[in-house]
């Protein structure tokens, strides 16, 4: 076991909670040892953590914790002519690294030219990592909680982007992101092999991910257009990335699920969430829009306790009024008449976790849970 720094993105309770949920899947031993809205630090066996920070959507940067620099090999690459970064996520003052580098770059007679965040920011993005060819061409040091640590893996988001742009059947509105796709899957804990369902698979962003993780998918939609859609995008990136997973997608109402299917391991979901709002609304609007999704919610939840094995990781849509108050059905009722109840796979993370785009109107609980 060795000790590496997973770096948090924007909501850094649920990325600790998918941490936790995608080593338990994997039944990886594992241990947080220090956590914060920054960062975590976990200890672990050795593993592909290029594949891992792939299979994340909520870790930005691992980083192996160093025990000793002067036992450390800084470049072992070929090229005289390397780039640099030292990337602080405390209050730590580094100096006194960045001279023992300095110094260490002489001794090694290495040309190094160091590298800073394109945002004026102690630390470099992802982007800046990878633009610089850090992981190839150099490397990254992360100072947090007092402790050197070297990247070893890198979110990059250009991947990301790179999927959004090619993928065939593309919408405007109604997109997840593949971020919170990601997290979903995890908080799921569907892993390869497994039949991961998604019961409004939209156009199919959420079982794309899935698939690219060696996940067997199951997708619902009510709408031809979209069920046509997904299976159109499923095709692609099989087709692009040489997957072995399978798909089926099903042009039918979730409401209905188990006339269709009898079983998947686990469930992950972005439900329908009432019509798309481009203001915040007053409260009979919302109070509406809550009555009218309540009983789809309902219906749905008594078909998933019929088919799903497993997690099932599901949003569940509530409103903000301008007064600040929120409207919202009462779900953890529901839950418990169909026998689930929320499921966190760490005691100190407390179910519902609330996700805000930045650009929504709406926000999200996130639900965990399970049969009893
Ligand atoms: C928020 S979108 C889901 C986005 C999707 N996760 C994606 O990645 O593209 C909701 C989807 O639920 C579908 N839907 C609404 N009511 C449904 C129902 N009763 N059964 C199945 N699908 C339904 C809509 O057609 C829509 O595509």
């Amino acid at each position: 076991m060795k000790d590496y720094i997973f770096i948090l993105g924007r909501d850094p309770e649920l990325s600790l909670l998918e941490l936790a949920s995608y080593f338990n899947a994997r039944k990886v031993q594992y241990k947080i040892k220090v956590h914060s809205a920054t960062a975590a630090i976990l200890s672990l066996p050795g593993m592909d953590f290029a594949k891992v920070i792939k299979e994340l959507g909520g870790t930005v940067k691992i980083a192996r914790v160093i025990d000793n620099l002067d036992n450390e090999e800084l470049y072992a690459g070929t090229s005289n002519k390397i780039k640099y970064a030292v990337s602080v996520y405390d209050d730590s003052d580094v100096e006194e690294l960045k001279e023992y580098i300095k110094a260490r770059m002489r001794q090694e007679k290495l040309k190094a030219a160091y590298k800073r965040s394109s945002r004026q920011e102690q630390f470099l993005m992802p982007n800046d990592v990878i633009r610089h060819e850090l992981m190839s061409e150099g490397f990254e040091l992360v100072v947090y909680d007092d402790i050197v640590a070297r990247t070893i893996a890198v979110f990059n988001p250009f991947d990301y982007e790179k999927r959004d742009r090619e993928r065939p059947k593309q919408r405007e509105l109604h997109m997840l992101s593949i971020r919170l796709a990601k997290i979903l899957i995890n908080l799921s804990m569907a892993k390869e092999g497994d039949d991961l369902l998604d019961p409004f698979c939209g156009y199919g962003i959420l079982l794309q991910e899935a698939m690219l993780m060696g996940i067997n998918t199951l997708g619902f939609d009510i709408s031809r257009e979209c069920a046509e859609a997904s299976k159109v995008n499923l095709a692609w990136v099989v087709k692009k990335y040489h997957l072995n997973a399978n798909y089926k997608i099903f042009n039918a109402d979730s409401r209905r699920i188990s006339r269709f299917i009898e079983k998947a391991d686990s469930a992950a979901t972005e439900p329908y969430m009432g019509p798309l709002l481009n203001k915040i609304p007053m409260k009979p609007e919302a109070l509406k829009s809550i009555q009218q999704l309540e009983p789809l919610y309902r219906d749905v939840l008594r078909e998933l306790s019929k088919v799903v094995k497993g997690n099932i990781a599901i949003i569940v849509p509530r409103f903000r009024l301008y007064s600040g108050e929120r409207i919202k059905f009462n779900f953890e009722r529901m839950l418990s008449s169909f026998g689930f109840k929320p499921y966190s796979a760490l005691p100190e993370v407390k179910l519902p976790i609330i996700y805000t785009a930045s650009d929504s109107k709406i926000e999200r609980e996130i639900w965990v849970i399970r049969k009893i």
